[in-house]
Formats: structure tokens, sequence, C-alpha cells
């Protein structure tokens, strides 16, 4: 059993108490290597912001759960280095599936889970959460649940249409599973694909698919019945267009990829909306950075050389989100 504070890491209760207070969100960035860790945690140690580093399914198998612990642990000498004395760094399990990988992920070390039951019957979804606080809130690890379906692949859950999150079921949902968090669904998505061409429209000037907008009425409805609760928006990558260009044009195809405005998750981030996921955008910043080198330099074959770069550009990708999109900026409890 490895207890998370002794790694130096916090969940996410006081972050997100005061992330709704101040009308800011915090930033929740999946990892799998090194070089995104560097960038996440520069990005945010260099601004002064909380951070969810967040884990998949995925990810923990490519990474290896030892290493992954004392990866967590080397963040957060890591941001003390970088001059941030007091970080406040949570390692986060992103869509765990079943009661056995969130108690793994509690007892290797994270500070939060994340169980996603949604695709699960409702009373299905709520005995698996519960089951989940019940063993994390034994050891202060926080815990996110979900209700609603986003659209695209959620794992190994494929929704072909989105199902928005109920307003009317949150609060029994709330108050029978104890979760810290919610997950809900107002029409994010995952990947770079958020929406067909045919579910958005064409801007006449750029020729732009502009995505629909999301449900804010939902949004509200919910935090009508759940006033001050933790919200969660997965799937809010913005899938900027200068790196699907840069990936087009060094060899790459990425078709008609579209993503969620920003100026709708900087609107969202000032709600009870308080953890933002990102994780596509960060796929494409590096895949851009390291076609743009491979093709301009094809005699290079040191992957520092081209993955130096890919870490730069994430990391002026992640200090974007957290000053222009999030506004998680100077929000650490403690800022000397
Ligand atoms: O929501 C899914 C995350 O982007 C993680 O993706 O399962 O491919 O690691 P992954
Ligand atoms: P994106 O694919 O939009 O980055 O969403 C990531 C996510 O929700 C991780 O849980
Ligand atoms: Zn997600």
């Amino acid at each position: 059993m490895v207890d998370y504070k002794t790694l130096g890491l916090v969940n996410t209760k006081e972050m997100f108490a005061r992330a709704i207070n101040g009308g800011y969100a915090i930033p929740a960035f999946n990892f799998n290597n090194m070089e995104q860790l560097q960038a996440i945690i520069k990005a945010s140690a260099d601004l002064k912001s909380p951070v969810i580093l967040q884990v998949s399914k995925g990810a923990r198998k490519y990474a290896n759960q030892t290493l992954l612990q004392y990866m967590a642990q080397g963040a957060v000498e890591y941001a003390k280095e970088l001059g941030c004395k007091h970080p406040e760094i949570a390692l986060h399990l992103d869509h765990g599936d079943s009661f056995e990988t969130c108690k793994s992920c509690v007892d290797f070390g994270f500070s939060s889970v994340m169980i996603d039951g949604s695709s699960l019957p409702y009373e299905e979804n709520i005995a698996l959460t519960r089951k989940v606080v019940e063993y994390a809130h034994q050891f202060d690890v926080t815990v996110e649940g979900e209700l609603g379906v986003l659209a695209g692949v959620e794992d190994e859950v494929v929704a072909a249409e989105s199902h928005y999150t109920k307003p009317e079921e949150v609060i029994d949902f709330v108050s029978r599973t104890g979760v810290d968090s919610l997950a809900i669904s107002i029409g994010t998505s995952h990947g770079a694909y958020k929406f067909t061409p045919e579910q958005c429209t064409r801007d006449p000037k750029t020729g732009k698919l502009v995505p629909p907008p999301l449900a804010f009425d939902v949004l509200d409805a919910i935090m009508v019945k759940l006033p001050g609760f933790p919200i969660v928006l997965h799937g809010s990558s913005s899938v900027p267009q200068e790196y699907v260009d840069i990936i087009n044009e060094y060899g790459g195809k990425l078709p008609d990829a579209v993503g969620i405005p920003e100026e709708q998750l900087r609107k969202a981030s000032k709600s009870a909306v308080c953890k933002i996921n990102i994780d596509s955008d960060s796929r494409l910043a590096f895949t851009a950075a390291v076609r743009k080198v491979l093709a301009e330099k094809p005699g290079e074959f040191d992957p520092r050389k081209f993955c130096g770069p890919a870490r730069d550009e994430m990391e002026k990708m992640y200090k974007h989100k957290i000053v222009d999109v999030l506004g998680s900026d100077n929000k650490l409890a403690q800022l000397d």
C-alpha cells in the first residue's frame, strides 16, 4: 500500500472547492510519457496552477504502474525544483472501468480515481460507484463518477450519439454513491473527431466547420439541483486548427477534425465545472511538432531532436489552456 500523501500528492477536494468559489477550472491533462509529464509540470509550476495528472487504463499499461508512481513523485520534486515551493498535484485514474482497477490505483498511490459506470444501467452504475467510494474514502482518495454518455469512444464503450445527463437523476446519484465530483454529458466528446461534418455548420468566411454549442441549459439545470457541487467535463480538447494544418501539411491525414470552441470552455470554467479533461490537444501538439522536424530534417535520428520540440509545443499549449481557457494560473493555496 502506497499512501499518496507520502509522494507529495494531494486529492482533489480542496482544489475543487477553491475552483468553484473562484470561478475557474482545474486542468486535468492526460500523460503517457516523460515528455508530456515534463511539459505539464513545467506549465503548471511556472504558472502556479494546481493540476491533475490523469492516467487512463491504457496509459497505465503503457507506462508501467511502478514507474508511474515514481514519475508522479518525481513530478512533485520537479515542480519544487522549478521554484514552485507548494505544488498541488493530484494523480488521477481516468475512466476506471472496474472496482479492481480503482482499488489497484488507490493501493499504488493515486490520490483520486474515476469510476466510469456511465455505460451501465443506472442502478448498476450506482452500486459500482458506491463500492469504489467506500474503498477509496478509507484512504482519503477522492472519487469521480459519471452520469450520461459522451458521443465518441469512451474506452471500450462506443456511443454512437451522446445521451445528455438527466438533471432529474443527479441528486439521487450523488447522494447514494457519495462521489466527490460528477462527470456529465452536455455535448463534449472524446478524440479529435468530436462531431461529424453533418452535425456542424460551415463558417461562410473560412469554410471551417462550426460545431453545435454545448448544452448549457442542461448544465444550468444540474447546478440548480446540486448547488456548489464539483462538475467535470470530459472530451474538452479544442482540436486547434493550426496543429491539424501542420500535421496535414507534413504527411498526416486528419480531415475535418473538430473540437470544442475555447470560448465555451471558458464560460463553463466560470461555473461549477471545476475539472476540464484535455488529452487530444496534447497528442496533436506532439504529433505536429514531430512531423515537422522529421519532414524538415530527414537525416535526424536522435529522438531528443524531435521529442524536445514536441515537449516545448505541448508546454506552450498547456500554458495557453491554463491562462486563457481555464483561468487556473496563480491559484495555488500558497503562492510563495
Ligand atoms: O478519455 C480518454 C483519454 O483520452 C485516454 O485515452 O484510453 O487512449 O489513453 P486512452
Ligand atoms: P479529449 O479527447 O477531448 O482530449 O478528452 C480527454 C478526456 O476526456 C480524458 O478523459
Ligand atoms: Zn474522458
